[in-house]
């Protein structure tokens, strides 16, 4: 009996995909809607020597590059983000991404000052964003990260009513350091 399910178990385990979207090997990046205003061309989490931070040091600085278009004719202001974290988890083979509690530290986020510099407003064609990024304010929910697991954000930024764009970054992650 004992063996059985010892068998169970592992089988089931081999059959859970342990590198979902390759984010074993890189950071991982998808709109989650087509159509929308913003176009995500390119999104980068570099060290300081332009090398890649993969897997991302959360504990560190961030130095992020976003290459985004904004397909509408007009500037956007007033620009509200909000993100959903998930965590890629394994129950007995069953692998699935589950949300993770935020405590309302990642609602209503002000999308236009939310970098060193003002974004908005944020005018047609391509914007090119290269800042450093500190996540401490986030830090009761990087307490809670465990760094086996890739975890995906999903951001929604929105200027009133209007999505502008849902994206969907998965990385695995590191804690500790400064690089
Ligand atoms: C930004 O992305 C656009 C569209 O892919 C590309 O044409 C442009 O060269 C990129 N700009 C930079 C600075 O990487």
């Amino acid at each position: 009996m004992r063996a059985t399910i010892l068998l169970f178990v592992v089988g089931a385990f081999a059959s859970c995909d342990k590198d979902p979207d390759h984010t074993n090997e890189a950071l991982f990046y998808q709109s989650c809607k087509a159509g929308e205003a913003f176009v995500i061309n390119e999104i980068q989490v570099n060290n300081d020597d332009g090398t890649t931070n993969y897997p991302v040091n959360v504990d560190a600085s961030l130095n992020i590059v976003v290459n985004f278009t904004n397909t509408a004719s007009h500037s956007w202001d007033n620009v509200v983000a909000k993100a959903d974290i998930s965590r890629y988890t394994d129950i007995f083979g069953h692998c699935s991404w589950i949300g993770i509690p935020t405590f309302g530290l990642t609602d209503h986020l002000d999308g236009c000052n939310f970098l060193s510099q003002p974004l908005c407003p944020i005018p047609p064609g391509v914007s090119l964003i290269k800042d450093k990024v500190d996540l401490q304010r986030f830090q009761a929910i990087l307490n809670i990260l465990n760094v086996d697991e890739p975890y995906r954000v999903t951001l929604s930024f929105k200027s009133g009513d209007t999505e502008l764009a849902c994206a969907i970054i998965e990385t695995k992650i590191r804690k500790g350091g400064s690089g």
